[in-house]
């Protein structure tokens, strides 16, 4: 069998993924399943029930729809109830990957945000610590708001909570390795798109939420100026690659950047889906809303991820949004748009 990123063998480590009904986690927990069958893979989730936030939108996006082909075991529960959390330590988890997190970064409720991405991240690393377990969690680039570009781990300024709770959560990370002699690993993800991201709705990439439009015959909706707005749009597949080499051998514990190292433009995205789906719809132009605590430049330093890590993004733009067209065509024939 093909491994794909590591050769070791996993055989009765148990691999605990948290969050593992969204985008990111059913991603690792659909990889491990296929590339390391040895291993035992299990997800933890509150998965979704009809809970909204102040702006509308779900609080809980995990959807079994995402895991239909995984065959391990789900645990649901909250990571912020110390119950739920119990039945982590019935499992006694070598790895975890901890992708459990408000991701809206639109939510303005504080409290709720440093409780779930803080707090509860601080009780999983006490329970890591009993069990000696790796963890390997999702930090952000909204961590830096518009800090110089390229984004340099150490050079923060976080424009909003979701943003300021990553950066808590890094410095918890540290303290907490120091303190319990464990690995943790803080991937700083840029702008994640791919395969099992639909069931986020508004929260989606723009990349599917634009090739939606598309599809539906409608040009692109952007934000003006959207041709002078920058991130470092990162495709799925990469973002598998740096949590499974953050995994293997020792004193990788430390903070790293998860991006292509290039930023690409808004415009970008809808050019290239135009090209690829052979149309040409024009765009509209959206006042954006945001301004007050927008990202207009992000590109991710990577050499430190590239050095310790070993990470070699392989996917560009072009080539990202050309792998995810087939599944972007199958979303919009089974649900249309979101
Ligand atoms: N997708 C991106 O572009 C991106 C960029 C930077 C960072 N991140 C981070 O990566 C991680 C994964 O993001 P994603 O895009 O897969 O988002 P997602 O919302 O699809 O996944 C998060 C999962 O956590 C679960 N969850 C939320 N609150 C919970 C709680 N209280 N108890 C238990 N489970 C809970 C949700 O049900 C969901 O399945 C998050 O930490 C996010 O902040 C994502």
């Amino acid at each position: 069998m093909n491994k794909k990123y590591i050769n070791e063998n996993l055989f009765g480590k148990r691999i605990l993924i948290m969050g593992g009904a969204g985008f990111i986690g059913s991603n690792l927990a659909l990889y491990f399943q296929t590339f390391h069958p040895e291993a035992e893979t299990i997800v933890f989730d509150h998965f979704r029930n009809e809970e909204k936030f102040e702006n509308g939108n779900l609080k809980f996006l995990g959807d079994y729809r995402n895991l239909l082909n995984f065959r391990g075991e789900i645990i649901a529960g909250n990571i912020n109830s110390s119950q739920d959390l119990n039945k982590i330590r019935d499992i006694r988890p070598n790895y975890i990957f901890f992708e459990s997190a408000i991701s809206d970064t639109t939510v303005k409720d504080q409290k709720l945000m440093i409780e779930t991405n803080v707090n509860a991240f601080k009780n999983i690393l006490y329970i890591a610590k009993d069990f000696g377990a790796k963890v390997i969690y999702a930090s952000s680039a909204s961590v830096y708001g518009d800090s110089i570009s390229p984004q340099t781990v150490g050079f923060e300024e976080p424009k909003n909570i979701y943003g300021f709770s990553k950066l808590m959560m890094d410095q918890t990370a540290v303290k907490y390795s120091k303190e319990y002699f464990i690995d943790i690993i803080g991937l700083r993800y840029f702008n994640v798109y791919g395969r099992n991201e639909y069931f986020k709705g508004k929260t989606s990439s723009m990349i599917l939420q634009f090739g939606l439009q598309i599809l539906n015959g409608s040009a692109p909706r952007l934000f003006e100026n959207s041709n002078k707005i920058f991130r470092d749009f990162v495709y799925i597949e990469d973002v598998i690659q740096a949590n499974v080499l953050a995994m293997v051998g020792f004193g990788k514990t430390g903070i790293y950047n998860i991006g292509t190292g290039k930023a690409r433009s808004f415009q970008d995205i809808a050019d290239i889906l135009q090209r690829e789906l052979n149309v040409n719809l024009g765009n509209i132009y959206i006042p954006n809303p945001y301004v007050e605590q927008y990202q207009f430049y992000t590109e991710a330093d990577i050499s430190q991820t590239s050095m310790r890590l070993n990470y070699r993004p392989t996917y560009s733009l072009e080539k990202g949004i050309a792998d995810y067209i087939p599944e972007i065509k199958q979303i919009f024939k089974t649900y249309g748009k979101i």
